[in-house]
């Protein structure tokens, strides 16, 4: 059991530097759009990555409060209009698919289900490289309209 765990914090740790390369990647991506206030929306971007690791520090320490804390967090921040740079469909379903994964971290940490919040955890990791992946594949010229 225990050698089980520490099975899952590796591939989360390691899914995590995946996510910052994917993230250093963004960020060489230049503003298309000369009204968007770059680095207003870095700043907003940047707090999803402080909510996740909140959550990782809770995983690692079974601290349930924290865990629930961050994704409680990154849910709202999904709601927010700064979320929505892009309104297409896609964009829409992986902000979807991202708060579904939220809700499993959020009902694990409730049920203080650690095995099930570490698996929400990771697809929750997952969701934000498929979003980031989404961007990049985007053609140029296709800026946030805002
Ligand atoms: C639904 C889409 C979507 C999801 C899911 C998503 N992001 Fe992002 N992310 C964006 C967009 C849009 C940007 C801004 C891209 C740009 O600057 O051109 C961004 C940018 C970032 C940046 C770079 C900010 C900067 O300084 O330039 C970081 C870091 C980041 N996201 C972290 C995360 C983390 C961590 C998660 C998962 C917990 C996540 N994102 C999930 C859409 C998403």
């Amino acid at each position: 059991m225990k050698s089980n765990w520490i099975g899952k914090i590796a591939l989360v740790v390691g899914l995590l530097g995946f996510l910052s390369l994917g993230a250093m990647q963004l960020q060489g991506t230049p503003q298309q759009n000369p009204k968007t206030n770059a680095s207003d929306l870095d700043s907003f971007m940047q707090l999803k990555l402080e909510h996740s690791k909140e959550i990782l520090e809770g995983l690692a320490t079974e601290d349930y409060d924290m865990i629930a804390k961050g994704a409680q967090a990154l849910t709202a921040l999904s709601l927010e209009s700064a979320w929505n740079v892009y309104t297409t469909e896609t964009y829409l379903q992986h902000s979807s698919d991202f708060r579904r994964s939220l809700q499993i971290v959020k009902e694990a940490a409730k049920d203080k289900n650690v095995d099930r919040a570490a698996l929400g955890y990771v697809n929750l990791t997952v969701q934000c490289l498929e979003c980031h992946r989404f961007l990049r594949s985007r053609a140029p010229g296709l800026a946030p309209s805002k």
